[in-house]
């Protein structure tokens, strides 16, 4: 959603402006930046992609902060788009979040003779720290004391007129501080400085920091100073990067293979303690969001069959369902590659109310899930830049098997099977990649695109249409091959693609359904490990029992990818859709 980007530096601006660009991938739909300049602070906002903007910043800058906005409050309009100045045009700020009192503090100040130019919540705060400015001497006393009267969550960054100094915050939006040689930034992720340096901060809830040559770092409720240590990121810059690949989402399919193989490498003392929490619990859930909820069902079809552990997989913003079952026996999985997704921090905070304990499946170091969890494994996926998830989805699934396999004491077993699947991977890509080009072609220009699959195989249906209507824009829907008849068929008429997904497991009867959906005029694309000639299609997936799951998804992932091409899309950025989604 949102991103935050400020920067201490010699050229701050163009530094602050290739922050916003390295942020892009987050989804936005308007951006604006801020410096100082000729004695004041100038602002640029726009509407649209940064791509089209030109970099004529002033050199001379020493501080700036720019913002991707994503429209929650008020339309994409120039006016909304950040950075927000006060009335007398001396502060100006970013922010990410939501303001909740925001109309209280508006009449007050309003009251007080503050005027508004947007419809934003996050305007306040500008407006609001000019006013404490009237008691408080210094900068970060003003922000400090503006920020106690805000409810709701925010990341913000603020600068005021003449002083060489950005003052930060975060509480419930996410907020990432850079340690560099003469330099500091701070960003709501670390991909947006990871050019400049590894070394980062990452701000806990309730925190404050002045970042000026120096950083400090403050708890914001009593102003006191508080110790900071830099700690050294995993991610290099160069994974960030697309290198030859055309989008982030190709590159990022073709990374799996090579994923899969260092899967397994997770520290044992880590691995242990998530697994004797999964033994020892009375109930276990799983929960997430989207592709991560797709992993969650994938989990419980894995514990199932090889831990005969019954999981139950619940919708994070649905959790309040389980909210009266839920107690301090029980042990809640939370599944996210961002770590920041509001749904699932709000599932995970009734669970913590009920006393159960939570474990952190994320790919983001330090996020709010993780901080959360009193257990984490890392997906180590490394920097998932395309808006749609997908590598990051196959390392989700390959821990719930390796978690599986290991409360079962299987785990040589699962081992062995990501093993060979990694270089079964890059075959499965290879092998069918012309072919779904092919398909591709056709299905571009389709209405609707079903997608069935039974057992372990009907979770991967849910996530192949999920990744055809993000990118693609074309209506799909995955269900559970048996449902079929249960309704869905009536949809199907002549010329209608159903994507048919078989194991060996399940091969009969979802062939059966495949036959009911031809009999209809259904064009069937048949994805399995031997071919299927009587169908229209076929794409050779070779069996990897368990671990089918994620050999079915990567050609579908890829197809996705190529459908999306055939309409002449842009696959990393989907339009509505944003990377990590902070709020309810
Ligand atoms: C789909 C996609 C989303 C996310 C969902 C949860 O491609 O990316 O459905 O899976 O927003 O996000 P995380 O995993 O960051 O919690």
């Amino acid at each position: 959603m949102c991103g935050i980007v400020g920067v201490i530096s010699d050229n701050a601006a163009l530094k602050a402006f290739n922050g916003l660009r390295a942020l892009e991938y987050r989804g936005y739909d308007s951006w604006g930046l801020a410096y100082p300049e000729s004695g004041g602070i100038f602002v640029v906002k726009k509407i649209g992609q940064i791509g089209k903007a030109g970099t004529d910043f002033s050199k001379s800058a020493g501080i700036a902060m720019g913002h991707t906005r994503w429209a929650t409050h008020g339309k994409v309009t120039e006016e909304n788009a950040h950075p927000h100045s006060s009335m007398d045009k001396s502060i100006a700020i970013v922010h990410n979040g939501i303001v909740e009192n925001y109309a209280e503090l508006k009449s007050e100040l309003v009251s007080k003779g503050y005027s508004f130019k947007s419809e934003t919540d996050s305007e306040v705060i500008a407006n609001l720290i000019q006013e404490k400015l009237k008691t408080e001497k210094t900068f970060e006393g003003a922000v400090r004391k503006a920020l106690l009267e805000l409810e709701g969550s925010y990341a913000i960054v603020a600068m005021r007129k003449g002083e060489e100094k950005l003052v930060c915050a975060r509480d419930g939006s996410p907020l990432v501080l850079g340690v560099a040689e003469n330099a500091c930034f701070a960003a709501s992720d670390a991909t947006a400085f990871i050019s400049e340096t590894k070394k980062a901060i990452f701000l806990e809830d309730g925190t404050m920091a002045v970042l000026n040559k120096q950083l400090k770092v403050f708890e914001t409720k009593t102003g006191a100073q508080l110790k900071a240590v830099p700690k050294e990121l995993s991610w290099d810059f160069e994974q960030a990067q697309k290198g030859d690949y055309e989008h982030f989402m190709l590159k990022e399919i073709y990374e799996q293979p090579r994923l899969l193989k260092s899967a397994a490498n997770q520290p044992k003392d880590k691995m242990e303690k998530f697994v004797s929490m999964l033994r020892f619990a009375q109930k276990i859930y799983f929960t997430g969001c989207g592709t991560s909820y797709h992993a969650c069902i994938s989990g419980a079809y894995m514990f199932s069959s090889i831990a005969k552990t019954q999981v139950m997989p619940v919708l994070a913003s649905e959790f309040s369902l389980q909210e009266n079952f839920v107690d301090e026996n029980a042990l809640v999985v939370a599944v996210s590659q961002s770590g920041e997704t509001a749904d699932l921090i709000e599932a995970i905070n009734i669970a913590k109310g009920k006393g159960a304990k939570i474990a952190g499946i994320v790919n983001v170091m330090d996020s709010t899930v993780m901080r959360l969890s009193d257990a984490t494994l890392l997906m180590n996926a490394g920097p998932e830049i395309c808006v749609l998830s997908t590598k990051s989805y196959t390392m989700q699934l390959a821990l719930m098997l390796l978690l599986a396999s290991y409360v079962s004491g299987k785990e040589e077993e699962a081992k062995r099977l990501l093993s060979g699947l990694s270089t079964g991977a890059a075959k499965i890509l290879e092998s069918n990649s012309e072919k779904i080009k092919e398909i591709a072609k056709g299905l571009s220009r389709a209405k609707d695109i079903f997608v069935i699959g039974r057992k372990n195989a009907f979770p991967t249906a849910l996530e192949t249409a999920l990744k055809i209507k993000e990118v693609s824009y074309i209506h799909a829907e995955g269900f559970a091959g048996a449902e079929l008849k249960h309704g869905t068929i009536a949809l199907i008429e002549e010329g209608t693609p159903a994507i048919v997904l078989s194991t060996s497991q399940t091969r009969k009867q979802v062939a059966s359904n495949a036959i009911e959906m031809r009999s209809r005029g259904a064009k069937i694309i048949m994805v399995d490990s031997i071919p299927h000639p009587d169908f229209d299609f076929s794409i050779l997936v070779p069996d990897f029992g368990e671990a089918n799951p994620i050999a079915l998804v990567l050609p579908m992932q890829l197809l996705a990818y190529y459908i999306a091409l055939e309409r002449k899309l842009d696959p990393d950025k989907p339009r509505n859709l944003a990377k990590s989604v902070t709020v309810k």
